[in-house]
């Protein structure tokens, strides 16, 4: 008894130890401080690009010449405007009405990242494969167009959710469920369903993609369930085999017991007393004691 509950508790041991969750929040594993240094360089690069600007226009930067593949754009807005209107296709990203800043910024300018083929570099996502660049899209004060390494302003929409499109989006391998995924910037990762048209939702600012489990990770998923597989076939087996024993032994008992009693008969009647479950000859102290099989014939 005792190995069959070591047995089944082996068993869940390992079923826990392979059935990891794949949606949910987690911690990023990358670089956290590479990502807003990242991000602090384009901001100065984005806010470049604010020459003169125009209030609800936006205007493309020009990333540094060392990270050439990156996209950026920057747009200043009305606190006021924003809230009561929203931005209708800003690149990717659809902003309804309702989005309000905090803390309260008379102005404020969206930076606008495309991180291209750098997104794996600043966006490692280990086990999974990204179908799109990694697109991101900050707040920051808008009324010092030369300010440099500004924090960013929290946004968050109080009505409908923020839309991203991802329109070039990489084919998904088949039998993957693609998922959102968004990197908060605190270095935390949150998955969610890909909606119809392959949108993404967000009531936040941050960094956002869509991603599938790597096919090396399913390999290694598949592998572990042949291994969990063996292992539990290998317990019953030998659960059963155990079982098989015990149930022969006893067998065995009830014969040789059977025997002996037979070859009591021919004698004299022995009482029979019970240990345990088995039933077995005893006789008083003075009488010829019972021996074992055929060696005794009285
Ligand atoms: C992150 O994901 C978890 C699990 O899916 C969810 O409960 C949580 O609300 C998400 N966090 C945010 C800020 O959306
Ligand atoms: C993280 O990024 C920073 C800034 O880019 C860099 O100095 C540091 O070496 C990186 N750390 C690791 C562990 O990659
Ligand atoms: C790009 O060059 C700047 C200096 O001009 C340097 O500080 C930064 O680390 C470089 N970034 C990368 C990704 O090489
Ligand atoms: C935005 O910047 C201006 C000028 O630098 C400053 O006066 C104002 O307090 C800032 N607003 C916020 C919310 O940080
Ligand atoms: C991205 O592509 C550009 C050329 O388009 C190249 O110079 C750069 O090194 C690439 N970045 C990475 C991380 O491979
Ligand atoms: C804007 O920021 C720049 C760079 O930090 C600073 O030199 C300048 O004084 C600021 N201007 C105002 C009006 O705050
Ligand atoms: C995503 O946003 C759209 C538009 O506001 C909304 O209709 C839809 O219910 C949202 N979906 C989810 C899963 O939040």
């Amino acid at each position: 008894m005792g190995l069959l509950i070591q047995s089944i508790s082996t068993i869940f041991l390992w079923l826990s130890l392979f059935g990891m969750p794949l949606s949910g929040s987690a911690q990023n594993p990358g670089n956290l401080s590479g990502a807003r240094t990242l991000d602090a360089v384009l901001q100065e690069h984005g806010f470049g690009a604010l020459v003169r600007p125009k209030t609800g226009i936006s205007y493309d930067g020009t990333a540094p010449s060392n990270l050439t593949g990156v996209k950026i754009s920057a747009l200043r807005l009305h606190s006021g405007s924003l809230k009561a209107r929203g931005v209708s296709h800003y690149k990717e990203f659809d902003i309804p009405k309702g989005v309000i800043v905090a803390p309260y910024s008379q102005r404020l300018v969206f930076v606008y990242q495309n991180l291209g083929n750098w997104s794996d570099a600043y966006y490692p996502l280990p086990g999974f494969t990204y179908l799109a660049p990694i697109l991101g899209l900050l707040a920051y004060n808008g009324s010092n167009l030369s300010a440099t390494s500004l924090p960013e302003l929290n946004i968050m929409a109080s009505q409908d959710p923020i839309s991203i499109s991802f329109s070039n989006m990489g084919g998904a391998p088949s039998e993957s469920t693609p998922k959102c995924v968004w990197f908060n910037l605190h270095g935390s990762v949150n998955f969610s369903s890909l909606l119809l048209g392959n949108k993404c939702n967000t009531t936040q600012q941050g960094h956002f993609s869509v991603v599938v489990v790597a096919v090396s990770e399913k390999r290694k998923s598949k592998k572990n369930w042949i291994i969990v597989g063996s292992v539990v076939g290998g317990l019953l087996l030998l659960s059963l085999l155990a079982v098989l024993a015990l149930w022969t032994k006893k067998q065995w008992y009830k014969r040789r017991i059977l025997d002996m009693e037979r070859a009591s008969d021919a004698g004299e009647a022995l009482s029979m007393t019970t240990i345990g479950d088995i039933r077995t000859p005893s006789a008083n102290g003075t009488r010829t004691q019972p021996a074992l099989e055929h060696d005794y014939v009285p």
